[in-house]
């Protein structure tokens, strides 16, 4: 039987690999697809899940089995079998039939599995059904009073702090473990255990002094008035015979620490102590379990973590230190029994979601000694994270203090007036004995250098910077010729890294740290290239849907913090549609939008409810309007009514993508009316008599942001003069991004456009609103050089200006900055926003070429069109839902070579940049291979191929010298 060339790969349960303790019912079994074959496509798959594996062979006892579904779309199946038990390890297997396939061929398969968590909840269908068995554990803690309980500092100590955090409580249980058959030899043997843990606060577990998991962080943030997320953990190998200890340390974390910008009192969000709530779950080979819950049995006091903060910072006092505490043996006499607080465990979810995790470690690239006993450590990367600093010989009471700052002042000290009340400094104690390793455990600092003082003689192999965020798979890569975009695309991946922390935060290093909605929403797009971010997006999508306001409102942060408006403003607030959409785009789960769709229509009720003449002016929450644009305002009912039009559009798209098409239908109406409201109240038209017109609102032009009409492209027509109110650049991107001008009027939009672009520097005068449109939008109205020119410049305001100064992140604002001016205000200066990185998609879609047709799902259908500009070489790869997608161009001399990979299912319009269309071929190794390609048309500047599933190499003439957009063509620099 020949061995067939589709294979599934990369199997994925709920966007996840092999996710332990789930609770979704109905959870997603997807894969991607690798074919060797040209054109290779799948025509069917059938899933099995079964709880034996050995069961997943032909005819094995199975739970559920789709049989065989014709379907040449889909990469993924809803589990549709018997109600899933609690507690239960599935395995499940996909085979992949190949359209391509000799009739009887045999299918190709990979297996994989998932385990349910503590509760599965039933589905709709299933109700009616058993009970859910309850958790039996009670929420536990050391001391509900925590003000003030910090030992007075002893003598000629400083005060360490005077904000009345607590000192992190420990906890423990002894029990007896797995009977060891020398003991017992009938004892059934133990065969598996799973912790099922949660905190409200953070919580670190040990079983007999190992610990559990790598979850840093853990449970993460939620709004825990809402939702407290628990993780389940294997913890088989850790259970041994006779005596067995759980050990817990808590901290306050979200729940109870400083968040937000307001320097409250600890407690002010969500709680006010630190609490533990766990399950160990002992099954012996005989089908018993025993459990081991959090209850008043557990012991508890304090040890050397005298506060840990998130923005404060951490405490160690190694003289407090309590040896031997999480293993067997210890004499726990003397503590006190835990506090039971409740058993309240209905707010408790999985997980859904991978953990925060130490993501990266990272060398100090110099070590200064800047006074006796200080040194300032560089990490050559702001990051979030924190150290790791081994300590020789520090006396009893002798302390090591590690602050952390982004940048330098001009005396090269620490800059850190722009984290505002984050004091962001840690703090080790001694105890008189050698060699401590000091790692904060329960707080995170925003930093690139760290002064570090305690120390006589800090050698730079004794420390370290731990890089901390959401364990993100890293799905896209991006080089092109240019080094300085190179760096440009590394800066806008540490951006991501140091603000996927547990949400999308919108720094990590000042007093705020908050999921911004619009943030997000303009740099999704960038970062689901980068990385995997579905399941991260699936649970920040819960936090947004929690934090909804009682009138249908989302809001400007999630998950919601007291104290923080509620009232969403427009481009903030509109996430909620945005991101659900994008993600259905990108992932092709059809649950991002069934989960937000209510949100949706809610949120376009809403608005439509206070601005019954559809121009968006009420209830527009704080408004920050393009948020941090340079230059003059854009109108803030411009952008109010485009994203109101915008939101309706989508809501009206995800209806469709649903079934839903009466609601479809209403809202695209609306949208209609929207986009003529905008029209007749903003746009003006002037002619060569120079008269000023309203301009009509006629039939308006696709989202242009990747769909406009392509044959117009490269030839601009004359048009009047447009006019939108304000003439500003983020007024003409949005209008255009959003599709809300008419064709006739869009490309006088889009030459305007330009003109202000050019006249700016080229340069943009964009906030946050603008900025993710801007070469996008340049691009689809032909104007990619201009684009291009943006990415290239080197002054302010610019994507190099930053970096030519040293950044290695995205800065919050073009002018961080100046030589002249130096820093800006501290109250807001953050050197490691992402938003402004959201150019990031850009670089993928634009220069490189790899991107997907306006209203293709799951790259189904590809679109390259690589953007060359000056550059002499550019490729992305992009692990998709579907599979690989890459393109890569290079110039010689006066040729171009474009390589395509397009996964199987998928087709591909490639668009091959040339400066003789006539010269463009694609190398198939043999005729039936070639039969794969098909040139369409020719265009200046390209030739148009459309191809399906595979490899294409494309060569090309491209001569520098012609007259194209290219530009001379630049050299490859290291
Ligand atoms: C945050 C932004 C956020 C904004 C709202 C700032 O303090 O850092 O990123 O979107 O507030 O205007």
């Amino acid at each position: 039987m020949p061995v067939p060339a589709l294979r599934p790969y990369a199997l994925r349960c709920d966007h996840r690999t092999t996710p332990l303790g789930i609770d979704e019912p109905a959870p997603l079994l997807s894969w991607r697809l690798a074919s060797d074959l040209r054109g290779d496509a799948p025509a069917a798959y059938r899933v099995r899940v079964a709880e034996r594996p050995e069961a997943l062979a032909e005819g094995g006892r199975l739970l559920w089995d789709s049989g065989r579904v014709e379907d040449p779309s889909a990469i993924g199946a809803g589990y549709a079998g018997p109600a899933l038990r609690p507690r239960t390890r599935y395995h499940w297997r996909v085979e992949v039939w190949s359209q391509a396939a000799a009739a009887g061929e045999e299918s190709a398969g990979a297996v994989s599995w998932f385990e349910t968590g503590m509760t599965v909840p039933s589905r709709s269908a299933d109700r009616g059904g058993p009970d859910e068995p309850a958790w039996r554990a009670s929420w536990i803690t050391h001391d509900p009073n925590p003000i003030a309980v910090m030992d007075a500092p002893t003598e000629g100590e400083l005060a360490l702090d005077d904000h009345g955090l607590a000192p992190c409580p420990l906890l423990r249980r002894a029990f007896p473990g797995a009977a060891h058959p020398a003991d017992s030899p009938a004892a059934s043997p133990l065969v598996r255990a799973r912790l099922y843990v949660s905190a409200r606060g953070l919580y670190e577990v040990r079983l007999n002094g190992t610990r559990v998991g790598d979850a840093e962080l853990a449970p993460g943030w939620t709004d825990y008035t809402r939702r407290v997320q628990y993780q389940t953990y294997d913890v088989t190998e850790l259970v041994g015979p006779g005596e067995n200890v759980l050990a817990a340390t808590l901290a306050d974390g979200w729940w109870s620490g400083f968040v937000g910008f307001e320097p409250r009192r600890a407690g002010a969000h969500y709680g006010t102590f630190p609490q533990f709530l766990a399950e160990l779950h002992l099954t012996h080979a005989d089908g018993s379990v025993r459990t081991v819950v959090t209850d008043d049995t557990w012991v508890t006091r304090t040890g050397a973590i005298r506060y840990a903060d998130l923005l404060r910072g951490e405490c160690h006092d190694l003289r407090q230190a309590v040896d031997g505490w999480e293993s067997p043996g210890y004499d726990d006499d003397g503590w006190s029994p835990a506090l039971v607080v409740d058993a309240d465990h209905r707010l408790l979810v999985a997980s859904v979601d991978e953990p925060v995790r130490a993501m990266a470690e990272i060398r100090p690239v110099s070590v200064t000694r800047v006074s006796p006993g200080t040194h300032l450590v560089d990490f050559g990367q702001n990051l979030a994270g924190r150290i790791r600093l081994r300590v020789d010989d520090l006396a009893a009471g002798a302390r090591v203090v590690v602050r952390h700052a982004e940048v330098l002042d001009d005396k090269q000290r620490l800059y850190t007036a722009n984290l505002r009340t984050a004091a962001a400094t840690d703090v080790l104690i001694g105890d008189g004995r050698r060699h401590r390793t000091f790692e904060p455990r329960f707080t995170y600092h925003g930093f690139r250098y760290a002064e570090i003082s305690g120390i006589p003689e800090l050698r730079s192999d004794a420390v370290l910077a731990v890089a901390l965020h959401s364990d993100t798979a890293w799905t896209g890569s991006f080089d092109c010729s240019d080094p300085d975009i190179r760096r440009l695309h590394a800066c806008v991946e540490w951006g991501q890294r140091s603000n996927f922390v547990s949400v999308p935060t919108d720094c990590p290093q000042r007093d705020e740290r908050l999921g911004w909605l619009a943030d997000a929403q303009v740099f999704l797009p960038t970062a689901a290239l980068n990385a995997d971010v579905a399941a991260f997006f699936t649970k920040w999508l819960r936090d947004i849907d929690d934090a909804r306001t009682p009138d249908g409102g989302f809001t400007n942060v999630a998950p919601r913090l007291a104290g923080v408006a509620d009232e969403g403003a427009p481009g903030w607030a509109d996430a909620g549609v945005v991101v659900p959409w994008h993600l259905y785009r990108t992932y092709g789960d059809p649950r991002f939008l069934s989960r937000a769709l209510d949100g949706m229509r809610a949120w376009v009720a809403l608005i439509h409810r206070h601005n019954p003449d559809l121009i968006w002016r009420h209830r527009v929450g704080p408004h920050f309007s393009d948020w941090l644009a340079p230059g003059v305002p854009t109108p803030r009912e411009v952008i109010a009514t485009a994203y109101f039009a915008h939101s309706t559009r989508l809501t009206a798209l995800a209806a469709e993508a649903l079934g839903h098409h009466d609601v479809a239908q209403e809202h695209h109406r609306l949208a209609a009316a929207i986009r003529a409201a905008f029209v007749a109240r903003f746009v003006t038209t002037g002619d060569a008599d120079g008269v000023e017109r309203a301009a009509d609102a006629g039939g308006t032009a696709p989202a242009g942001r990747t769909g406009r009409a392509e044959t117009a492209e490269d030839t601009p027509r004359p048009a009047g003069q447009v006019r939108l109110a304000g003439d500003t650049q983020t007024g003409y991107l949005v209008a255009l991004a959003f599709g809300l001008l008419p064709e006739h009027l869009a490309d006088g939009a889009a030459r305007r456009l330009a003109e202000l672009v050019e006249a700016a520097g080229p340069a943009l005068q964009t906030g946050f609103v603008g900025v993710a449109l801007a070469a996008p939008v340049l691009d689809a109205y032909g104007r990619a050089d201009l684009a291009h020119a943006l990415l290239r410049r080197t002054e302010v305001p610019s994507w190099l200006f930053p970096l030519r100064h040293g950044a290695t992140t995205i800065w919050e604002r073009w002018d961080g900055w100046t030589p002249e001016g130096g820093f800006r205000a501290p109250a807001m200066n953050s050197f490691n926003h992402y938003a402004l990185g959201s150019i990031g998609e850009w670089l993928y879609r634009g220069v490189a070429g790899v991107d997907q047709d306006a209203d293709s799902v799951a790259y189904r259908r590809l679109r390259v069109r690589p953007r060359p500009g000056a550059l002499g070489h550019a490729s992305a790869r992009y692990e998709s839902a579907r599979g690989t997608v890459a393109a890569a161009w290079r110039r010689e001399g006066d040729r171009l070579t474009l390589r395509v990979q397009v996964p199987p299912g998928a087709t591909a319009e490639v668009f091959v940049p040339t400066t003789d269309p006539r010269s463009v071929r694609e190398l198939a190794a043999a005729p039936e291979e070639g039969a794969h390609s098909t040139l369409i048309d020719t265009g200046p500047g390209h030739a148009r191929y459309q191809v399906a599933s595979g490899s294409y190499h494309f060569t090309a003439a491209f001569s520098p010298a012609a007259p194209t957009s290219a530009g001379p063509q630049e050299e490859d620099t290291p």
